[in-house]
């Protein structure tokens, strides 16, 4: 199988614009994509694309990858879009790995896109939630806020998980997310503050959510052997994984672990023959405080059961041993659904080859990094290992 390298990411800024549309959106990300390019970049050498994408199509525009790809200048190429839920980018990025990795087209775009802040709150919620389990947990009348609120909660009661150790992982996203100008929220907040925001599904509160937002993103993904000619530092995928799991919190193994992150990381950390250990930075999937710190324990970061002593002793700050969302994650940089998960990898590419625009959120000399999507409550995820 072909080695497989990104060559160029790009991000329009996320949050809330009236006057764009998803094709303004995804140009600006491909525009910035093709400004990153080193050298020699013809975009007639673009074979394929796989858009992720959630909210557009259906009824309305259905399509939207061939007119996204139409409108950036990309008429006749394969178009795909990707649709998991918020894991939809994660997965654009896989699929065009792999049609890399296959052979079939030497140089692919992966991105994703877009736009959710020009329905109401109870379109939006109602919008969400169906990425659920539409048949028991949708009846039952609840909420993404709310699923994760139950995980929340027996979290708590199963490892003795603090309300405030949540609130330490919105502090620590924010003050990251506050030297990101791409990011939606670029402003600090104080633990007391966290604590006491406005409650949305109890124990989650305003600042335990990710916010509902705009944005687009775009990665040149393309074969290894002829990554040079555009770049003197590609980042190779070295390993991925994804993994589905029953879409209902009530048909788990377990309600404290997102088996889809478990399976779909082992796979990855194997196919680049690394171990949890070896990550030196991690883009992690925050859409809640409690998805983070699952996420601490299902990537094998930290014991089952320890996540908020591992935010409390501060190893995922961005000067930590194990530093987790340097972008300022989902919860302040912002979670355009379909944009999401190749929008992580923008970040990674920039920190492996050390051009995150401000220094103060750069992690410094590091080589391998990890991105993490999940789609829904964890029905589906994908985890992608990038390398200098
Ligand atoms: C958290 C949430 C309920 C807030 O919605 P809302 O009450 O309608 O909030 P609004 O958009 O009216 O914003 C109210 C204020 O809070 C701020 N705000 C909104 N969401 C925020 C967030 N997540 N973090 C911090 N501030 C936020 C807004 O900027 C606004 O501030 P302002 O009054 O100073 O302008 C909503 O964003 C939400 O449902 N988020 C989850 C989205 C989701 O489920 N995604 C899928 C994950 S799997």
């Amino acid at each position: 199988m072909r080695r497989v390298a990104i060559v160029g990411a790009g991000q329009s800024k996320y949050g809330e614009f009236p006057e764009k549309g998803i094709k303004e959106l995804f140009f600006e990300a491909y525009k910035d994509m093709a400004s990153s390019v080193d050298k020699n970049f013809d975009p007639k050498q673009i074979e394929s694309a796989y858009v992720g994408n959630l909210g557009s199509g259906g009824f309305q525009l259905g399509n939207m990858s061939a007119l996204v790809a139409e409108y950036v200048g990309l008429p006749y190429i394969h178009t795909v879009r990707v649709e998991n839920a918020c894991a939809s980018g994660g997965y654009a990025l896989v699929a065009a790995v792999m049609d890399v990795m296959s052979g079939a087209h030497k140089m692919v775009l992966a991105g994703g896109v877009e736009k959710m802040t020009d329905v109401s709150g109870m379109k939006q919620k109602y919008w969400l939630g169906v990425s659920g389990d539409t048949e028991y947990e949708r009846l039952a009348g609840t909420t993404f806020a709310g699923l994760y609120a139950l995980i929340a909660h027996r979290h708590m009661h199963e490892f003795g998980t603090k309300r405030e150790h949540l609130s330490m992982v919105a502090v620590k996203n924010h003050k990251n997310g506050a030297q990101n100008p791409k990011a939606q929220f670029q402003r600090e907040i104080q633990l007391e503050q966290a604590m006491k925001a406005p409650i949305v599904a109890y124990p989650l509160n305003l600042f335990d959510c990710c916010s509902t937002t705009d944005g687009a993103s775009s990665l040149l993904v393309c074969d290894a052997e002829v990554a040079k000619q555009f770049t003197d530092t590609p980042i190779y995928i070295t390993g991925f994984g994804t993994s589905s799991d029953y879409l209902a919190i009530h048909d788990r193994i377990n309600t404290v672990t997102l088996e889809g992150t478990k399976r779909a990381s082992q796979h990855a950390y194997k196919m680049a023959g690394l171990t949890a250990k070896d990550i030196q930075l991690a883009e992690v999937h925050d859409c809640f405080t409690i998805a983070e710190l699952l996420a601490y324990e299902d990537l094998g970061f930290c014991e089952k059961g320890k996540a908020g002593q591992f935010i409390e002793e501060g190893h995922t700050k961005i000067d930590g041993d194990k530093p987790v969302n340097a972008s300022g994650g989902l919860k302040s940089k912002g979670h355009p659904i379909g944009s999401t998960g190749t929008g992580q990898a923008y970040e990674m590419f920039n920190q492996l080859r050390g051009t995150v625009q401000k220094p103060i959120r750069q992690v410094k000399g590091i080589e391998k990094g990890l991105v993490h999507n999940v789609g829904g409550s964890g029905g589906t995820v994908s985890v992608s290992i990038m390398e200098r």
